[in-house]
């Protein structure tokens, strides 16, 4: 059974489609990354899959539970962490923890021994009778984390969860989102920070105007754009650029001292080259390969910049 199965969303906003078609399949125990730039639809995905929207067409199953039609029971199985996190101000840290536990259905010490855990996790315990009210916006959103996780829910759904963070209040974030996984929650997260979907997800998809248009580990998705693939090279000897006359070499640039030889098979090219420097009796004085970036595969399918 998979922890999210969704199933040709739609959703249209008067005239703009925010979402076209997407389906999302997550296996138990993954880290799903759901990337894409500003408006391409994430939000509305992950508001159609907590049951906060209703889709236009599709469907949507969490562990097995189908979110249009038994909302409550699917939403007891999630943990959410809205783009615009809902905590009540005019309580305490603490206070916001134990109430959202009590909705729950948790029991009196439960909710107290959780608390304290969830507290210390977050390094929100010397704050934790201050009104929320007074917390800057890293703190805000760890209440908000911490009150999502607060019945160790085996589904765990996060919009943009460190975006305007510090460094540190980031690293508690991933460290939390880490140890959630750790003791069995599916993470769906959404992100536009390329290399923070490279660092924590297993798979993800990339979604740009409404439209999944990429699929896959990061390392796979960043192999898919082997076009844009060199090994860089020097000679200690000044050769030609018509040395170079490999059927799968794409392009040849000469950077300084160096050559970049572009292929899609750098396997094949790196063997080429070595046989070239013994056929020519030229000596190597280095030789790299590039790797792509997560980022350079975003920006071709986005066309963003
Ligand atoms: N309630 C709404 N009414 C009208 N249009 C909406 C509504 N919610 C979203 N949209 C539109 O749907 C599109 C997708 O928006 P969405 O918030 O899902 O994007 P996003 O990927 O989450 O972007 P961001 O990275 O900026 O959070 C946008 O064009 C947005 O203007
Ligand atoms: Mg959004």
């Amino acid at each position: 059974m998979l922890a999210i199965d969704a199933n040709h969303l739609h959703k249209s906003f008067g005239p703009v489609t925010a979402v076209d078609d997407v389906s999302i399949a997550i296996p138990p125990g993954s880290i799903f990354g759901f990337l894409g730039p500003n408006g391409a639809g994430k939000t509305t995905t992950i508001r159609m899959i907590t049951g906060v929207l209703i889709p236009d067409h599709g469907s949507v199953q969490v562990l097995g539970t189908d979110v249009l039609r038994y909302p409550l029971e699917a939403k007891l199985k999630m943990g959410v962490i809205p783009e615009n996190g809902t905590v009540y101000s005019d309580l305490t840290a603490l206070q916001n923890i134990l109430l959202i536990a009590k909705f729950y259905g948790m029991d009196k010490r439960s909710r107290e021994a959780r608390a304290e855990e969830i507290l210390a996790m977050l390094e929100l315990r010397e704050r934790r009778n201050d009104m929320v009210r007074t917390f800057s916006k890293g703190m805000r959103q760890r209440i908000s984390i911490a009150c999502a996780i607060v019945h160790a829910p085996p589904v765990l759904i996060l919009d943009e969860p460190t975006t305007g963070l510090d460094v540190h209040s980031r690293r508690l974030v991933i460290e939390t989102v880490r140890l959630m996984n750790r003791h069995g929650s599916t993470i769906l997260l959404t992100t536009h920070n390329i290399e923070e979907a490279n660092e924590l997800c297993s798979v993800i998809s990339i979604i740009n105007r409404g439209r999944i248009v990429a699929n896959g580990s990061p390392e796979k998705l960043k192999a898919t754009f082997d076009t844009s693939r060199y090994i860089e090279i020097s000679f200690e000897q000044v050769v030609e650029r018509t040395i170079f006359t490999h059927p799968d070499i794409n392009r040849v640039e000469s950077w300084g001292d160096k050559w970049r030889v572009y292929s899609q098979n750098l396997d094949t090219l790196v063997k080429y080259l070595a046989d070239l420097a013994r056929e020519q009796d030229l000596t190597i004085i280095s030789i790299a390969t590039s790797s792509p970036s997560l980022e350079e595969a975003f920006v071709q399918l986005t066309g963003e910049e």
